[in-house]
């Protein structure tokens, strides 16, 4: 694992269940939903690894011309959002997290023409695109930066966070303080032409941004309306918790041993999380808000607890990112009901009511499928974590891949690494080149789909013949088509979609149970087994204040439990997901 994940769970609240059909209203002015509530709030939202996904021009990286010619596929699987990672210029040293140009395209992932094509192509099949930003650093290629390390005195040097350091008696340079990079090595990076470090949370060629200068909020600002003028529906804001640091530059205090990179551990109060971020984020929710159709500011929030996520929707006043990510959930390793109950009543119980997003994929960080599975249900255990991700009340974040059950690639040696990460911490950090491999399409070609050219940018996982698109979408069994079902659920049972979320059952050890109550007291009953054992679950229905006795099996994996799941007390045998109707 790369990031600082933490095991957690997750929980719904009891929200004040707006029953809403599954309304998908026409893009533009689109889908302020019959209940009035905003497109995102209960929204599947899909990354894209734009380098990964579908390989047009036949380089062997995907482009926009790509993803258009996918759009289809996304429309079927019921997506609302896709997510696509930064396609703006860049040196691609941190494959396009290094912006040399915020208001440009990459030339390798096509043109203006291309991107807006892909904006109305999506449009036409209510398909909402929201670009990646990353406001903590730019590329140490973008020109503010170039002029910045020219002089002292040049008009963007304060765009970054400069210091001269300490200077010792036989006059040598030395960094400010004992900050490491999240990506290894010391944080600070020594500039001859000006004799002073700028700080660099991640690779030396990201150099931090100094959001206590006004202008660099003003600059950010701007960059971003040129792409809400464009049409795009909101952001995901990357490394947003780096954004502030320390104004003393102190210490951070040491935790003690030595993390992947071979780097000491280190607290991160005075480089993350700090409070002054808050005010941007309200300024930036501010700017965003003069925009019509509800554009969205979804944050890359990795944090310590559940409760920390508040202050970053803005606590009561809801008046910062509607979707900080809860990564508390999803990221976690060990499939365990007690964890993820405790999570979701967490989520339910302290966050002022807001809207959760639940992640359990993304490109940082290996599968879930890999995380979770115990190497002989792993088929069972990803449908789990598919119904966990599409029944509660959070809105779902999936990762490309995650829907046909692609598995972590991850390189066996060291010669075959793309991601510097992997390459600088080698064997002990081996990078996230596993879980950015091209998605699988079919067995048309030995690139499964993904492109023409034999040479893709990463190598296409073996697997691909029987783990693709199009022979799951043949197979009714298929884990894309449990995907594609349960999203449907999700769109057309008001319950499913927007009800209140009760926990059932809640001293089972072993399978996790909750209900999703309609406003008009519909409700479908969700009931997960993490077991390796047949269970046999008392729902506790009536003690949880829920009418009905009659069970409607909806979806069941294995299809066979079935008949023997809809009684109460439910029969589930090992790793079974059930979801069905109380009437
Ligand atoms: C985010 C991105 C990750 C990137 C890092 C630095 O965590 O998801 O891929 O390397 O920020 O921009």
């Amino acid at each position: 694992m790369h990031w600082p994940l933490r095991r957690s769970t997750l929980v719904l609240l009891l929200a004040g269940a707006a029953g809403i059909a599954g309304c998908i209203a026409p893009a533009a002015a689109a889908d302020a939903p019959a209940g009035g509530e905003p497109w995102w709030r209960h929204a599947v939202i899909y990354e894209i690894y734009p380098r990964s996904f579908q390989d047009a021009n036949g380089d062997g990286t995907g482009d926009l011309a790509g993803i258009t010619q996918r759009l289809d596929y996304l429309e079927q699987l019921g997506v609302d959002a896709i997510w696509i990672a930064p396609i703006y210029p860049s040196p691609q040293v941190d494959f396009g997290y290094d912006i040399s140009d915020y208001r440009g395209i990459d030339p390798q992932y096509g043109s203006f023409a291309d991107f807006d094509r892909l904006l109305g192509e999506a449009r036409r099949r209510h398909i909402r695109v929201i670009l990646d930003m990353v406001l903590n650093h730019t590329s140490d290629q973008h020109p503010w930066f170039i002029d910045a390390a020219h002089s002292r005195e040049s008009p963007h040097h304060e765009f970054y966070v400069w210091s001269a350091g300490k200077l010792d008696p036989a006059g040598q340079h030395h960094p400010p303080n004992n900050w490491v990079s999240l990506f290894g090595g010391p944080a600070w990076e020594f500039v001859p032409a000006v004799s002073e470090y700028y700080y660099h949370r991640f690779y030396r060629q990201q150099p931090d941004l100094n959001w206590r200068n006004p202008e660099v909020e003003r600059a950010m600002f701007a960059d971003m309306r040129f792409w809400l003028d464009r049409g795009v529906a909101g952001f995901r804001l990357d490394a947003v918790t780096e954004l502030f640091e320390d104004a003393q530059l102190r210490d951070a205090p040491v935790l003690g041993g030595v993390n992947a990179q071979g780097d000491p551990i280190l607290s991160d109060l005075y480089t993350k999380n700090l409070p002054e971020v808050h005010q941007v984020m309200r300024r930036l929710r501010a700017m965003i808000d003069t925009y019509p159709d509800e554009r969205v500011l979804i944050g890359e929030t990795y944090l310590e607890k559940t409760a920390d996520l508040d202050a970053w929707y803005g606590g009561a006043r809801r008046d910062e990112l509607q979707l900080p990510m809860d990564t508390l959930v999803g990221l976690g390793n060990r499939l365990d009901a007690v964890t993820f109950r405790r999570h979701l009543l967490e989520s339910q119980t302290q966050l002022h009511g807001a809207q959760p997003l639940v992640v359990f994929d993304n490109h940082d960080n290996i599968r879930s499928w890999d995380r979770y599975g115990d190497g002989v249900h792993d088929a069972q255990i990803a449908r789990i974590i598919a119904a966990l991700l599409l029944t509660t009340r959070a809105t779902a974040l999936v990762y490309q891949g995650q829907e046909i059950g692609q598995r972590t690639a991850t390189p066996r040696r060291v010669e075959d690494v793309r991601d510097p990460l992997g390459v600088r911490g080698w064997p002990r950090d081996k990078g996230r080149d596993g879980e950015r491999t091209p998605m699988q399409w079919d067995a048309s070609n030995p690139q499964a789909g993904f492109s023409s050219n034999p040479h893709t940018w990463l190598p296409v996982t073996a697997d691909y013949r029987s783990v693709n698109v199009a022979s799951e979408s043949a197979d009714p069994a298929s884990l894309l088509n449990w995907y594609r079902r349960l999203i449907a659920l999700r769109r057309n049972d008001a319950a499913v979609r927007a009800g209140g979320m009760v926990m059932l059952d809640e001293r089972n050890p072993a399978v996790l149970s909750y209900a999703r109550v309609s406003g008009t007291g519909a409700t479908v009953i969700v009931s997960l087994n993490m077991s390796a054992r047949t269970q046999k679950v008392s729902l506790g229905l009536a003690q949880a204040g829920l009418r009905g006795s009659q069970l409607r099996t909806l979806l069941s994996s294995p299809d066979s439990v079935a008949a023997d799941a809809a009684s109460n007390p439910l029969i589930l045998p090992p790793y079974a997901a059930w979801v069905g109707q109380l009437r």
